[in-house]
């Protein structure tokens, strides 16, 4: 493969689509029930750049599958929910990412090729080591041959080395593609379509839903063209938002109903994360929602199954020894899905 060649789909998602997202002729969103969640899709304009990422989505679902590897959406970061159309605010979240960009590398460790939907300038797979938030490259370069040439500090080189191989290793092969999104408008309609190609390659597919969805949002028909003018509203500003459908089982029952699906419940309060699991377990009817505490996520997990409560915790010396968790939960995940392989070829059989 060219090594020079991209992985990233090449669009633009954090600059407002100021002329055509504004649709004042359609009626308000009406709030969300189980029957009119397709009305979500039939009442808001596409990402005009949807095509593009569909044709870059099919062909490396393609490439692999005739490759014989299984694929993995991965999801990850937050997703904004503008104000305006002209977007100066937005609503956001504290997710950067990490989650994700962690579990993406443990994948494609394990052989599996890798959809990395994310949220634009969050982490990502491989770079994350080197980003001005975690580890600042910049901070262990220096100047050589009279400052013509850069070198990297001799204490970073071994790390460096490590990373790039596996980056390079992963390109060359065409296993990682990188599909960006920003608001959550553009994260569920390019979710719906990453998934309608992915439920060609059946249960091979595996779904890792580690993004941090908004619940809430505003409708397009409400969204005002321009800045919010401080005087407009007396000096308040009174947010009034629809909640975002729940589109889990549509992704279960409808647009790919024989992938195995794993979702996270993100919550603060520690008395409630198990049943708040189980609740979504039950809900969705998939396999394994992963529970965590915005506390303690970088060091344990709750695996929550139709049978099973499994915590997974790194020790003291794991701690200590930078230990990622991510790396205790992907071979899991890998081993049960294999086991998801099996009971749905059992079941043609
Ligand atoms: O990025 P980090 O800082 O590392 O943080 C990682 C994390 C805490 C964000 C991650 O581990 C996590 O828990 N993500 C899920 C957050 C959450 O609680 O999501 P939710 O309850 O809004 O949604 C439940 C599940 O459905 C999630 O898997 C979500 O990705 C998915 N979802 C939700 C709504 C929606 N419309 N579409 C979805 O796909």
């Amino acid at each position: 493969m060219d090594q020079n060649r991209p992985i990233l789909s090449r669009v633009a998602t954090s600059a407002p689509d100021a002329s055509t997202a504004i649709d004042r002729s359609i009626t308000d969103f009406p709030v969300a029930t189980p029957i009119d969640e397709d009305n979500y899709f039939r009442f808001h304009k596409p990402p005009p750049y949807l095509s593009q990422i569909s044709n870059d989505v099919a062909s490396f679902i393609n490439y692999n599958h005739q490759k014989q590897r299984k694929v993995v959406l991965v999801t990850s970061g937050g997703t904004t929910v503008p104000l305006e159309n002209n977007t100066v605010r937005f609503i956001d979240n504290f997710s950067a990412g990490t989650r994700g960009a962690t579990s993406a590398e443990y994948f494609l460790e394990h052989g599996y090729s890798v959809i990395f939907l994310h949220r634009e300038f969050s982490l990502l797979p491989y770079s994350r080591h080197f980003s001005h938030t975690t580890n600042c490259l910049l901070d262990h370069l220096k100047f050589s041959n009279n400052g013509n040439n850069v070198e990297v500090d001799d204490d970073l080189q071994k790390d460096l080395v490590s990373v790039l191989k596996k980056y390079q290793q992963v390109k060359n092969e065409n296993r990682l593609l990188l599909v960006p999104f920003t608001t959550v408008h553009q994260y569920l309609f390019t979710l719906k379509l990453i998934a309608q190609e992915l439920s060609v390659i059946g249960s091979d597919a595996l779904f890792y839903l580690a993004a941090a969805v908004s619940d809430f949002f505003l409708p397009s028909s409400r969204i005002p063209e321009h800045k919010i003018q401080s005087h407009d509203h007396g000096g308040k500003l009174v947010v009034d938002l629809e909640p975002v459908p729940k589109f889990l089982r549509r992704l279960v029952d409808s647009w790919a109903p024989i992938a195995m699906i794993v979702s996270f419940k993100l919550e603060t309060d520690s008395s409630i994360l198990i049943k708040k699991a189980t609740t979504a377990l039950e809900r969705y009817n998939h396999q394994l929602v992963i529970g965590n505490l915005l506390q303690t996520r970088k060091t344990e997990v709750v695996f929550v199954t139709p049978n099973d409560n499994e915590w997974i915790k790194l020790s003291e010396k794991d701690i200590e020894n930078q230990l990622e968790i991510e790396s205790l939960i992907i071979p899991k995940i890998v081993t049960l899905h294999k086991e998801w392989i099996k009971s749905r070829d059992d079941l043609v059989k």
